[in-house]
C-alpha cells in the first residue's frame, strides 16, 4: 500500500513543515523544470505547491509503487483489470501498426496476441473509414436515394462523452452535423429529433455491452419513430448502424451484419472514443482529421512510454494530483476550460477521473485508508469567473485547478483571444498569490494551485494528445493509489434498484422498499 512507502510519510512531513514555501513565494521564482513540452501540449506546473525536495520524494513515490512496470504491463496489453480479469488495451487503437506489433509483443503469455490485436484494429479502422468516407462523401443513400444530412448517436457514458467533447472541439467543413442522445430523458429524445428527416438521417446505436437499459429504451424509440414515419423495416439497413462489443444482441435487435462495427472486450467504455465509439466523431469531423486525433493521442503515449518521470506530462500531472489530494488536503479538482470549444471537458473528465479512480478498495480487496480521486468538476472560463470562482476566491475548501488554453485561436477575433488568455492567467495568479487588504471582505487568501495546460491549438492532433495525457494521469494515480482504474463496480448497485422501482411506477407490480423511497413512489404516483 502507499502508505507503507517511507516517502509517503516523507511527504506528510513536508506538507507539514513551516519551511515549506508558500505558493506565493514560490511563483515569484521562475522554475523552468515543471515547464515540459510534448506532443504540441505544454503543461505548466509552476503554480503548483512544489519544490525540488516535494518533487524527489513524489518520483520516488511513483518509483517506488512500481509505475515504469505497470505502463510496460499497460502498453504490452497485460490483464491489468484484475477484477474483471480483462486485459487493457485502449493504446493499441491509436498505436501505428508496425508499432503496436513491436509493443504488444513485449507482453507475457496472458496479455493481447499481436498478431490478433493488429488485425483486429486494422480491419475496424478500415471498416470505420470506408463507412465514413461512404456518409460523408454522400455514395451512403437513405431509403428515398438521398443522402444523409444527420447523424444521432445513442449511447451513454463512455459511448457518448469522448464524442461529444470531440465534436465540440472540432466540428467543422469536413463532416455532417451529429446529435447526441444520451440520457433516458423524453426531451432528450425529442430535441434529437425535433426537424429531423427520417430518410436522411443516420443512427449510430453505440454501446459495449447493448445491454445499457438508457440506450436500450433510446434506441427502440428511434427504432419506432423511424418505421412510423418511413414503414420500411428494410430501411433499417440503410439507417441505423451498431457500434457494440455484443454483436448478438445488437443482430436480434435488427441491425443487419453489414452495420456492425465490433468493438473489443479489451476497450473500457471512457477509454473507447479511439475505437469504433468514434464512429460519430468521424462522421461529425471527417475521417481524416480522426486519424489526426488518433495520431495525437499515439504522440502522447510514445512521451508517456519514453520521458523520464521529471520530464513526463502525465506523470507530473499525476504526482500534483496526488500532493494535493492527499498531502495538501484538496477536495476537489476544476476543470477550466478556457477555450469554449472545450466546455465539455469537465464533464468527459468526470467519466475519465472519477469512474476510474473513485474505488475505496485496493487492487487486494483491503480498503484504502487514504483518499482516490478528488472530486472533478468545473465549467468554461470566462464564464466561470462570473459564477462560481468566488468561491475559489474566498470560500472554504481546498481545492486544485487545472487551466486549459490555446495559445492559437482558430477565428479571427485577436481581441477576444487575448482577452480570454488574460483572463486565464490573472485567475491562477489570484488563485495561487491572492491579495492582501485592510478590509478582511476583501482578502483574497490565494494558495491555491493549479496547473495550466497550453495546447499550441485546438487541432485534432492536439486534442488526442490531451485526452490521452489525462488518460495516462487517470493511471498513474490509480497505480499509486494501488487501485483499479478500469473496472466500475460502483455503478451497478442504482442499476439493479431501478428495475423494481420502475415497475412499481408503472404500477405492475409491489416490492420491499425502504419507507423513504416508499414515499417518494407514491408522491410521484398520486395525482
Ligand atoms: O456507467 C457505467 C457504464 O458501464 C460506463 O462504464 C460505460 O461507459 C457506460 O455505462 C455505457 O456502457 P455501454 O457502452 O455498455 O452502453
Amino acid at each position: 500500500m502507499p502508505t507503507a512507502h517511507p516517502q509517503w510519510q516523507v511527504l506528510h512531513s513536508l506538507a507539514a513543515d513551516s519551511n515549506l514555501p508558500t505558493l506565493a513565494e514560490l511563483v515569484l521564482q521562475p522554475r523552468p523544470q515543471l515547464v515540459r513540452a510534448a506532443a504540441g501540449l505544454t503543461a505548466d506546473l509552476q503554480k503548483q505547491r512544489i519544490n525540488e525536495q516535494v518533487l524527489t520524494a513524489l518520483i520516488e513515490l511513483a518509483d517506488a509503487s512500481g509505475l515504469e512496470q505497470a505502463k510496460a504491463d499497460l502498453f504490452a496489453g497485460e490483464k491489468i483489470n484484475r477484477s474483471e480479469n480483462r486485459a487493457v488495451g485502449h493504446t493499441a487503437l491509436r498505436t501505428p501498426q508496425a508499432l503496436l506489433s513491436q509493443r504488444l509483443a513485449a507482453g507475457s503469455a496472458n496479455s493481447l496476441r499481436a498478431e490478433q490485436v493488429s488485425a483486429e484494429v486494422h480491419s475496424s479502422r478500415q471498416a470505420m473509414a470506408t463507412f465514413t468516407n461512404a456518409v460523408v462523401n454522400g455514395q451512403w443513400r437513405g431509403i428515398t436515394g438521398q443522402t444523409i444530412d444527420t447523424v444521432i448517436n445513442i449511447g451513454i457514458g463512455g459511448s457518448h462523452l469522448g464524442p461529444e467533447l470531440a465534436i465540440s472541439a472540432l466540428a467543422g467543413a469536413n463532416g455532417l452535423p451529429v446529435r447526441f442522445l444520451s440520457n433516458v430523458d423524453g426531451d432528450n429524445l425529442q430535441r434529437c429529433l425535433t426537424n429531423a428527416n427520417p430518410a436522411r438521417t443516420l443512427f449510430i446505436i453505440a454501446s459495449k455491452s447493448f445491454s445499457t437499459q438508457e440506450t436500450a429504451v433510446n434506441a427502440q424509440a428511434a427504432r419506432s419513430w423511424f418505421l412510423e414515419r418511413t414503414g420500411s423495416l428494410a430501411g433499417i439497413e440503410q439507417h441505423f448502424v451498431a457500434v457494440t462489443n455484443n454483436l448478438d444482441a445488437a443482430a436480434k435487435f435488427g441491425i443487419p451484419a453489414s452495420n456492425l462495427f465490433s468493438m473489443s472486450d479489451w476497450v473500457g467504455g471512457r477509454y473507447s472514443l479511439w475505437s469504433a465509439v468514434g464512429l460519430a466523431i468521424a462522421l461529425g469531423i471527417g475521417w481524416s482529421q480522426f486519424q489526426r486525433l488518433l495520431a495525437g493521442a499515439a504522440a502522447m503515449d510514445e512521451h508517456f512510454l519514453r520521458a523520464e518521470p521529471v520530464a513526463n506530462i502525465p506523470v507530473l500531472m499525476a504526482l500534483a494530483g496526488i500532493w494535493n489530494t492527499n498531502f495538501l488536503g484538496c477536495e476537489t479538482l476544476a476543470i477550466l476550460p478556457y477555450d469554449d470549444r472545450l466546455r465539455l471537458l469537465p464533464d468527459f473528465l468526470q467519466q475519465l477521473e472519477m469512474e476510474s479512480n473513485g474505488k475505496r478498495v485496493r487492487q487486494d480487496g483491503s480498503v484504502v485508508d487514504y483518499h482516490t480521486s478528488p472530486i472533478i468538476w468545473g465549467g468554461r472560463g470566462t464564464n466561470g469567473q462570473h459564477a462560481f470562482h468566488q468561491l475559489l476566491h474566498q470560500g472554504t475548501r481546498r481545492f486544485c485547478a487545472d487551466f486549459v488554453l490555446c495559445r492559437e485561436a482558430s477565428h479571427g477575433h485577436g481581441r477576444h483571444h487575448q482577452t480570454l488568455l488574460a483572463n486565464a492567467l490573472a485567475q491562477s495568479q489570484a488563485l495561487a498569490s491572492g491579495r492582501q487588504h485592510d478590509d478582511s471582505h476583501r482578502v483574497v487568501p490565494g494558495g491555491n494551485p493549479s496547473t495550466t495546460l497550453v495546447l499550441d491549438r485546438l487541432a485534432p492532433e492536439n486534442l488526442g494528445a490531451l485526452l490521452a495525457a489525462y488518460e495516462h494521469k487517470v493511471f498513474c494515480q490509480g497505480v499509486i493509489w494501488h487501485i483499479n482504474s478500469f473496472d466500475q463496480w460502483g455503478v451497478e448497485l442504482g442499476k439493479e434498484l431501478a428495475g423494481p422501482i420502475q415497475a412499481e411506477l408503472a404500477g405492475s407490480e409491489s416490492h420491499d422498499q425502504d419507507a423513504a423511497t416508499r414515499a417518494l413512489i407514491d408522491l410521484l404516483l398520486s395525482r
